[in-house]
This record gives C-alpha cells, structure tokens and sequence, in this order.
C-alpha cells in the first residue's frame, strides 16, 4: 500500500573518519554489502520501490552504486563472479530512484522536509540506513507497513536501550494499545537519563503521514539547535495519533564502530552460510 521511502543520507559519518572523508558513510560495507543497500532492500520487501534520498555533496556514489555499470557488467559477463552483482541488479530492475539535495545540515526534520518533493501527499517510510535492521520473520519496515494498514497514522520503531543510553535517542511514553504497539503520549529528542520519559528508544524506521511535512515548517529548532523530526511527531501526537511499535527482531547501530563491527560479524556468519565456507 505505502509506495514511498524516504532515505535522509546527507550527514557526514564523522566517527567513522578518514574512511568517509570522501566516500559517504553509507556505502561503507557491511561484509560485502554497502550499508544503505541492506535499506534498500528492506525497503523493497516491504514493497515500498519508489526509493528517494536526500542526500548532499560528496555523496554521487550512492547514485552510482544503484545504476547500471556497463563496463563492469562486460567485464565479468559469462564469468562465475556475474552473480556478485544478483542482489543489486535485481533492485536497480525493482524499484525506481529519484535523489534530491540537502544544502544545509539542519537535523533530520529538515532533511525529511527535504524529501517533500520527492514524497507528494502520501503516506511514506523512512529508513536511517546507520541502523540496520534484521527482522524476525518479517522486516521492520513490513512489521510497520502492517501495523499502518490498520491504523492509518504516523508510526515509530522502538526498542528497549539501558536506561543510561536514553541520551543517544529520540524517547518516548505512551500506552499499549496492543502487544507492542503504543499511543505515545509524549516524545522527547535525547534526554538525559533523569528527564527520560522511559527507556523505549526511538530507532532509525517510520512510517510518516504527509501533514507532518506541515508540522516540521513549524517546528522551531530544538536539540543542537536543528529541526527534530521526534519535536515534530510530538506536535502530531497531540492533534493526532502517533504510534510507536516495539519491532520484532535484531538492530546494529552502525553509526558506532561497536554496532558496525558486531553487524559485520553477524553478516559474517551469514555470508559464510550462503557461501558455503
Ligand atoms: C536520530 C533521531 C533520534 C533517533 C535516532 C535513531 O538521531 O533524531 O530520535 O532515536 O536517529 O537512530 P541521530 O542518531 O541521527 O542523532
């Protein structure tokens, strides 16, 4: 039903420098995948292969990475190593990419208000490449693509972090209205541990509506003096309702190089399963 996602890629990766000092921090490799292609895919199993990312300068490899490479393609064509490029081809032949830039970095509220013209008036997802989701039968965003189709309404992917880690999220309160799905009453963007209104952490999947591109206009910088997307939810919860939904399933948060090596090793055995090694 959602057609849409929405991929903010314009920040800078700089915990990750020298590596991202001229290659953008979301085709660093996960094994022998880049980062924002495990998105992708996510993405387009969730059936959502209108793909549009926000992204900024320095970042025209993403472009290229999801377009044909005809003199690659030559090259390896009739050879056993065609089948590298399987995963990536089927993608470039499932879903459509239309990119647009974001000049200033001015939080994540502005990079998604970025999108707008790439969005239209429908409902859409988003998909922080950094957290990598793997979902327990279902990906994350189908889990949420489901829950959307029942609710109709913006949606947040949460998962319980140590209480003293709440500093790092964009947290939330709220009710269960079902087994893992909440009414947020309340959101807050990286409080500190004191001021935290739980320990159910916000994480990089969501399922907007688009009035919310209309709240985001209106919502005065906040946390590091940049537009949060979570003060702009929490305007909707008060006019509508905003769900959260606890996912099923595993996230590396490759923004740290802890999560990004413990994502490699997960891949790691995995490749090593497909691969027969
Ligand atoms: C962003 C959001 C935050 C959310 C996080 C998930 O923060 O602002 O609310 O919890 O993504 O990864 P960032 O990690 O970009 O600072």
């Amino acid at each position: 039903m959602i057609k849409k996602c929405l991929f903010p890629a314009a920040g800078y990766g700089t915990r990750f420098l020298p590596a991202t000092k001229a290659m953008p921090k979301e085709m660093l490799p996960i094994v022998n995948k880049p980062l924002i292609q495990y998105g992708v895919e996510e993405a387009m199993e969730a059936g959502m292969t209108n793909i549009g990312m926000v992204t900024g300068r320095g970042k025209r490899a993403l472009e290229d990475h999801f377009d044909v490479s005809y003199e690659l393609e030559h090259q390896i064509s009739g050879t056993s190593k065609e089948s590298y490029l399987a995963d990536i081809r089927n993608i470039i032949d499932n879903c459509s990419f239309s990119y647009t830039r974001q000049t200033e970095m001015k939080g994540l509220g502005h990079a998604i208000l970025t999108g707008e013209n790439l969005i239209g008036r429908e409902p859409f997802g988003v998909i922080l490449a950094d957290d990598l989701c793997v979902g327990e039968n279902d990906s994350v965003l189908m889990q949420m693509a489901n829950i959307y189709a029942k609710y109709r309404c913006s949606i947040v992917a949460i998962e319980e972090v140590p209480h003293e880690e709440v500093y790092k999220y964009g947290v939330i309160a709220g009710s269960e209205l079902e087994d893992g799905v909440y009414v947020v009453s309340d959101m807050v963007e990286k409080p500190s541990p004191e001021d935290a209104p739980s320990n159910l952490a916000i994480i990089g999947r969501y399922i907007l509506t688009p009035d919310l591109f209309d709240v985001i206009r209106d919502t005065p910088p906040g946390r590091n003096g940049e537009i949060q997307i979570t003060d702009a939810l929490q305007t909707q919860a008060t006019k509508n309702m905003v769900l959260a939904y606890r996912f099923k399933g595993q996230r590396f948060d490759c923004g740290s190089v802890e999560g990004f090596v413990k994502a490699t090793n997960y891949f790691y055995e995995r490749w090593k399963e497909k691969e027969g090694a």
